[in-house]
Parts: C-alpha cells; sequence; structure tokens
C-alpha cells in the first residue's frame, strides 16, 4: 500500500515549495495538481477560448493530453507532447487554470490521473481539492494557508526573481480574485477537510512549517 500525504490551500501559501522539499526528504514523488490545471489552462489559450467559455472548455477538453513525467526529480508536465513546464508559470496560466477548473469534464480527466499516480508510488500531492476529492483516504492531511497580504508579497518576490515586471497590487489583485473563485465553485472548492490539520504559514519560515509537516509525516508513517 502506497502513503499519501494531501495539502491543500490557497494560491501563494508556499504549497509546492514545501510540498517538493518534504517529498525530496521523505523519498516521495512530488505531484503538483496545479500544473495540471495550468496545462489545460494553455491548451484553450493555444486555442483562443477565454477565461469565461466554460461550455466550450467542457465540450474541447477531450483533445488535450496532458502527461506527467520526472527529470531529476522534477515533474514535468506535457500538453500533447510539448513539454510546457515553463509556459504554464505566468499570472495569465494561473488565472486561466483557475478558470477552467471550474469545468467538471476537465475535473474528471485530470483526478483520473492524479489518482492513478498516488496508487503507484508514495505521494505529495498539493492542490485545493486533495484532501476532500482526490484521495479522501490520504494517511495525512494538511491544510496550509498564510494571510492574504502575506501571499501576495511572496507571489510578487518570487515574480520579481523571475524577472517578471508586476506591481505588488496587481498581484494582491490576482491572487484574491483566484481565492474567489476556488472557493465559491460549485464543483470541489477550496475548502479544508474535516480531517485535516491547519498549518498558518504567515509568521513562519519554510524550514518551521517543513519541520512541523515531517514530524505529522512521521506519526503517521510509524502508526
Ligand atoms: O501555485 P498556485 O497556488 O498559484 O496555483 P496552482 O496550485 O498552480 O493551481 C492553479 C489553479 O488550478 C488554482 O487556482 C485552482 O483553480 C486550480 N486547481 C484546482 O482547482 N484543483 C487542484 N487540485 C489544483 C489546482
Amino acid at each position: 500500500m502506497s502513503f499519501s500525504i494531501a495539502i491543500d490551500g490557497p494560491a501563494g501559501a508556499g504549497k509546492s515549495t514545501i510540498a517538493r522539499m518534504l517529498a525530496k526528504q521523505l523519498g516521495f514523488i512530488y505531484v503538483d495538481t496545479g500544473a495540471m490545471y495550468r496545462a489545460m489552462g494553455c491548451y484553450f489559450t493555444d486555442r483562443g477560448i477565454a477565461g469565461e467559455e466554460l461550455s466550450r472548455m467542457a465540450e474541447e477538453c477531450s483533445g488535450a493530453h496532458i502527461d506527467i513525467s520526472y527529470l531529476n526529480g522534477e515533474q514535468q508536465v506535457f500538453l500533447n507532447g510539448e513539454n510546457v513546464s515553463v509556459r504554464i508559470r505566468s499570472e495569465e496560466a494561473g488565472l486561466m487554470a483557475s478558470a477552467c477548473a471550474r469545468v467538471q469534464n476537465v475535473r474528471e480527466t485530470l483526478v483520473d490521473l492524479q489518482r492513478q499516480l498516488a496508487a503507484k508510488d508514495n505521494v505529495v500531492m498539493d492542490g485545493r481539492d486533495i484532501g476532500t476529492h482526490v484521495l479522501p483516504d490520504a494517511d495525512l492531511k494538511i491544510y496550509l494557508t498564510a494571510s492574504c497580504q502575506t501571499r501576495a508579497l511572496r507571489r510578487f518576490n518570487e515574480l520579481r526573481e523571475k524577472g517578471v515586471l508586476c506591481s505588488l497590487q496587481d498581484v494582491e489583485e490576482d491572487i484574491r480574485k483566484r481565492d474567489r473563485q476556488d472557493m465559491e465553485r460549485e464543483i470541489s472548492p477550496l475548502r479544508m477537510a474535516e480531517d485535516a490539520v491547519l498549518l498558518d504559514s504567515s509568521d513562519l519560515t519554510v524550514e518551521e512549517v517543513l519541520e512541523k509537516m515531517k514530524s505529522l509525516a512521521r506519526t503517521r508513517y510509524e502508526k
């Protein structure tokens, strides 16, 4: 039986940084489910579909074949054979991901892929609905959050490091929009699973969050 850790939470809470490090230290596979929604978002953008055109997305999503593979332990995302791992990191791709994540057909396709990955290996999987829907029997569920200002500042610094020009105010607005879209959608909205552990990272360093998660994982793993 494989062991699974589900990490959910809003944009910019630090999920992917922490989940990647946690997986590495535990020797687990890191599954970034947001990257799959982002790849799907790129597919629709390439086809000239706008964020509001949900029925077109439902009709056309069967044309998007998304695959995951690992290169030196890093997740690579392929969209119809093209490696889109870099392209999916823009703010536009994030908003488009959140737009298409409201579509049932899109979610079903990606949830299938996520469950297949978790059945094969020990995983740390992060996203919005992992503990509530994708892996309801995960061995450890964590809801990682932080204040909206902290999350916006982190995302702003991350973008600046990559050389992307943007204002803190715009980044905060994007984050608020995405939070609203993710929490208010009908299908699998972002919420904390009843049996999840809440971690607020506003005043914690990455190392501190990681230590807390590792000690939680150890208690469950050794049970
Ligand atoms: O890294 P960040 O928190 O900015 O976002 P992400 O994890 O890359 O996810 C991008 C978008 O995909 C989110 O805003 C969600 O709308 C959607 N998503 C989802 O609906 N369910 C998931 N399991 C993962 C992502």
